[in-house]
C-alpha cells in the first residue's frame, strides 16, 4: 500500500446526534489496500461511524462516495450488494440456528424452495477454515458455542463474497494469540486484493501490528488521521484519552493473607479435568490460555453456574467442601462471578445506568424496607465517573449506551458489590486504554482490602501487566503456573498450546 493508492471511500462532513452529537463533520478516506485503524475512547462514535458506513444508520449531514459514485446505501443488504461489509461489535447470531445458516443467511442455496443442505455445509466448512475453525460441525447451534467462536463465525460471515470495503468492530476482543494471528493472515489477504480494511480495536498493540493509517474520534470529532509509521502508540493514546497511560506495569503486590479459595481435582466434563489451584486474600490470579481451554467453564463450574462431576471447592481457609449447587449458593458465601457474555450477565437494558450499577448492592442504600434513592445516586454517579462511562446521564438507559460504555456499567455493578471473592472473566473486553487503567488501580484497591481475585483474560499483555500469578489451561487441564518474575510470553504461550498439541515436558501446574 502506498500513498498512491486509490481512494475507495471518502466520507465528508459526517454528523449524527442522538440526545447530544455523537459525530460532527467526519471527514475521512480509506484506500485499496490499507487497513485504516479507528481508535477512541468509549464513546468517541467508532461504531457509530461504522455503522453510518454500513448502512445501519443514516447520517443527519455529509455524504459518502463509493469508488467515485455517490454512495448512500439504505440498508446493510444494499451496502453489502455495493461490496461493503461490517462484522458487528456485539455478536449478532442467531442462536437457536446452526452455524451454517448463520453463515449463510440471506443467501441460502435453495433449488425450488427446498434448501439444500449438502452444499450449504459444504460452503460452510471452506468459510469457517478460513477463520480457523475447520473442525467445526457446521450443524452445531450457535448456542451451544463460546463467545470466542461465535466471534470467529461472525468473522467468517463478513469475509464471504467480494470486499470492497471491510468493516472489523472489535473483532478481536474474545480472540488470544493464534486466532488473531489467522485473522490476521485473512486481513493481509484481503488487503492484497486490494479491500479497504476499517479496522476498530482497543488493544493498541494490534494496532501498531497491523494498521497502515491510524485515525483518532474524540467526542464525535476527528482528531487525527497520520500514517502509523509516524504515529507512536503513546500519541495515540494521548489524542485518544488527553493524557499519558500506562498500562503495562500496574500490579502493586501487596501482603498475602491465608488461601482465599482452594480448588481441588475439580472436572466438569467435558471441558475441565481434574483442575487443582488456590488463591491468597490479597492475591491476583490470571487463568490464561486459548480459546476453548476450558478457562470459561472452570469458573462457572466453581460458582455453581454449570454442574460438575467432582472435586471440590474450599473456602476462606475451611477444611470442608463448600456447599455450592447454584450461583446464589456462591454469592451467600462471598464469591462473585462477572461472566464474559454481556448478555447473560443479565443487563437490564432498558433501565437506567444508576440502577444497572447499584443492582446487586441495594441492600446497602436501604432503610426500613426503603430504597434512600441519594446515597444510591451518588455510588452510581462515582462510578460513573470513576470510569468515565460515557453517558447523557444516570438517568440514560442502558440500551442506548456504546459497546465499552455497557461493559462499564457491568463492571461497576461488581466493583461495587462486596464479596471476598471475585472472579472476572474477561473483564475488560471493548473497554479503552483510559478506563483500563483505572480497574487495574481499582483491582490494586480490592487486593490490598484483602480480596481474593481471579481474572480471565484472552489478553495475556494484560494478565502480564496486573496479576501476581498466571496458571495456563490447555485442553481443560492447566498446564502450568508462573509467579511474576518467573513468567515470559514465550513460556505461557507454550503451556497454553501443551493441550493442544499434547506437547511433553511441561511442568504441571505449581501451588
Ligand atoms: N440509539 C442511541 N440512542 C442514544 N444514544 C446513542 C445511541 N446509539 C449510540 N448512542 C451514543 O452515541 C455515542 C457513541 O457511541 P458509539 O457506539 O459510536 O461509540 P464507540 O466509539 O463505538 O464506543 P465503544 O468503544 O464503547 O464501542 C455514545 O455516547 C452512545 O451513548
Ligand atoms: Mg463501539
Amino acid at each position: 500500500m502506498g500513498a498512491a493508492a486509490p481512494v475507495i471511500l471518502s466520507l465528508a462532513g459526517l454528523g449524527k446526534s442522538y440526545h447530544a452529537p455523537v459525530l460532527a463533520g467526519v471527514s475521512l478516506e480509506l484506500r485499496a489496500g490499507e487497513v485504516h485503524a479507528l481508535v477512541g475512547e468509549n464513546g468517541a462514535g467508532k461504531s457509530t461511524l461504522s455503522r453510518i458506513v454500513a448502512g445501519l444508520t443514516r447520517p443527519d449531514t455529509g455524504s459518502m462516495r463509493l469508488a467515485d459514485q455517490p454512495y448512500a446505501p439504505a440498508d446493510k443488504p444494499e451496502a453489502e450488494r455495493l461490496g461493503v461489509r461490517m462484522v458487528l461489535q456485539e455478536l449478532s447470531l442467531i442462536s437457536n440456528l446452526t452455524v451454517a445458516e448463520n453463515l449463510f443467511l440471506r443467501h441460502l442455496p435453495n433449488r425450488a424452495g427446498w434448501i439444500n443442505y449438502a452444499t450449504l455445509h459444504d460452503h460452510a466448512r471452506t468459510a469457517l477454515a478460513r477463520v480457523g475453525l475447520a473442525d467445526l460441525d457446521p450443524q452445531r447451534l450457535v448456542r451451544t458455542l463460546g463467545v470466542g467462536q461465535q466471534q470467529l463465525v461472525e468473522i467468517a460471515a463478513g469475509l464471504i463474497g467480494p470486499c470492497r470495503v471491510l468493516i472489523l468492530d472489535e473483532p478481536t476482543a474474545a480472540l488470544a494469540g493464534p486466532e488473531i494471528d489467522r485473522l490476521f493472515e485473512q486481513i493481509k489477504r484481503l488487503r492484497q486484493e486490494g479491500t479497504a480494511i476499517l479496522y476498530i480495536s482497543h488493544r493498541m498493540e494490534e494496532i501498531q501490528r497491523i494498521s497502515d493509517r491510524i485515525t483518532v474520534l474524540r467526542d464525535g470529532c476527528l482528531v487525527e488521521t497520520r500514517p502509523a509509521a509516524v504515529f507512536p502508540l503513546s500519541d495515540v493514546v494521548r489524542a485518544m484519552v488527553g493524557r499519558e497511560v500506562d498500562d503495562t506495569q500496574v500490579r502493586t503486590p501487596g501482603t498475602l493473607g491465608p488461601v482465599a479459595l482452594r480448588v481441588r481435582d475439580l472436572c466438569a466434563p467435558p471441558a475441565v479435568h481434574s483442575v487443582s489451584f488456590e488463591v491468597r486474600a490479597g492475591e491476583i490470579l490470571g487463568l490464561a490460555g486459548l480459546m476453548g481451554a476450558g478457562r470459561t467453564e472452570l469458573v462457572r463450574a466453581i460458582f455453581g453456574a454449570d454442574p460438575r462431576t467432582s472435586g471440590g471447592v474450599y473456602l476462606h481457609g475451611s477444611a470442608t467442601p463448600a456447599d455450592i449447587l447454584c450461583p446464589r449458593d456462591a454469592v451467600r458465601q462471598g464469591l462473585a462471578l462477572l461472566t464474559e457474555d454481556r448478555k447473560q450477565q443479565g443487563l437490564l437494558l432498558p433501565l437506567p445506568v444508576r440502577v444497572n450499577i447499584t443492582l446487586n448492592a441495594l441492600a446497602r442504600f436501604c432503610r426500613r424496607g426503603w430504597i434512600r434513592r441519594l446515597p444510591e445516586s451518588l455510588a452510581a454517579a462515582s462510578w460513573v465517573s470513576r470510569l468515565g462511562l460515557k453517558c447523557a446521564s444516570p438517568e440514560q438507559p442502558v440500551r442506548e449506551l456504546s459497546g465499552g460504555n455497557q461493559q462499564k456499567a457491568i463492571l461497576a455493578r461488581w466493583l461495587l458489590r462486596d464479596c471476598r471473592i471475585l472472579i472476572f472473566d474477561e473483564p475488560t473486553r471493548g473497554i479503552d486504554v483510559g478506563a483500563k487503567f483505572e480497574i487495574y488501580q481499582w483491582l490494586n484497591r480490592l487486593t490490598g482490602e484483602g480480596k481474593a481475585v481471579v481474572v480471565v483474560s484472552s489478553d495475556l499483555k494484560e494478565l502480564l501487566a496486573i496479576c501476581d500469578r498466571i496458571a495456563v489451561m490447555a485442553g481443560g487441564r492447566l498446564t502450568a503456573t508462573f509467579a511474576r518474575g518467573e513468567w515470559t510470553q514465550e513460556k505461557i504461550m507454550q503451556a497454553a498450546v501443551a493441550g493442544t498439541r499434547k506437547a511433553e515436558g511441561i511442568t504441571v501446574g505449581g501451588e
